[in-house]
């Protein structure tokens, strides 16, 4: 099948032109996210993409955090920190993994979540986990709602039991296998990040961002972004085409304007990309 290069926001248009504000909205509307993750000595990771979610129009922020260290956060104050074990998810979309590390809570949370119909955003140690775990493959494989894949090259090749550069030699049909397998919507990241759906057969390729973003942190903003998206209403689609142009879009602008390549931080990328979805 051909792929299509996302050469800007027409691929995600409808979203867009749905996502309009009415005068009379109120924070319900805007969907409730919550972020699994923040295991002990990895506060940084939930934060940034929690923070990226609330720059993105999410209307309600949860961080879920396995370490109940993490809940003191008074910098934050627009967040709500929350002890993951007993959290509840329902009703809420949810971004599992940023820090989220490989402790049995989280695990289990994790297959309850795949197992429930709040749609899903699975980042890296989440990733990790399905790539362990037949059983959560299986589920995963079955599942009703919207769930977004988001691997760097690596954790593509963990799910899929090769090396990371049989992923890199063909990167379509990594992704393109992945969507499969997993029955997700699917973010190969990278530069030219792809993405992939099967049941839609769509292939295409992002071709903004910029080595300013290889730096850590930048793939945490990308998760919490798609999570926004998705709780505004986006279809996993429209939300991942959405998040992954417009992450690519805010590093090229901060290089424009001097903040990068050299030094860009992640934390940077959430007001450029808020700055974004209000200008489009
Ligand atoms: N050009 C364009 N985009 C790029 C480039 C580049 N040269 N380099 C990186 N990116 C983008 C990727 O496409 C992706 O959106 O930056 C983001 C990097 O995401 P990750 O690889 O997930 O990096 P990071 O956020 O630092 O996550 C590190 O992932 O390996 C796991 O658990 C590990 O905590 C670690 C986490
Ligand atoms: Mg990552």
């Amino acid at each position: 099948a051909p792929s299509a290069c996302l050469n800007g926001p027409a691929l995600f248009g409808a979203e867009l032109k749905a996502a309009r504000r009415p005068q009379n909205s109120h924070k319900g509307s805007f969907g409730d996210i919550a972020i699994l993750g923040g295991a002990q000595g990895m506060a940084g990771a939930p934060v940034l993409a929690a923070r990226a979610a609330l720059l993105s129009g999410a209307g309600r922020v949860f961080v879920a955090a396995l370490d109940p260290a993490l809940c003191h956060d008074s910098m934050h104050p627009e967040l709500m920190f929350r002890v993951a074990g007993s959290f509840d998810f329902s009703g809420r979309t949810v971004v599992a993994g940023p820090g989220m590390g490989e402790a049995p809570t989280a695990a289990r949370l994790l297959a309850k979540l795949i197992g429930s119909d709040s749609p899903l955003v699975i980042d890296a140690d989440a990733l990790n986990r399905v790539s362990g775990d037949t059983a959560l493959q299986a589920q995963l494989a079955q599942r009703k709602a919207p769930a977004i894949l988001t691997p760097h090259p690596l954790e593509a090749a963990r799910l899929l039991g090769v090396t990371a550069a049989v992923v890199q030699a063909d990167r379509i049909e990594a992704a393109r296998e992945i969507s499969g397998r997993f029955n997700a919507t699917v973010v190969l990241k990278g530069s030219g990040t792809i993405i992939a759906e099967n049941k839609s057969h769509t292939m295409v390729i992002n071709p903004t961002g910029n080595p300013g973003l290889a730096t850590g942190g930048t793939g945490d903003v990308l998760s919490g972004v798609c999570g926004a998206l998705l709780a505004q209403g986006w279809g996993p689609l429209g939300a991942a085409l959405g998040a992954v142009w417009m992450h690519g879009t805010a590093a090229d602008e901060l290089v424009d304007s001097g903040v990068g390549p050299i030094g860009m931080a992640a934390g940077e990328l959430a007001p450029a990309i808020r700055s974004i979805l209000n200008r489009l």
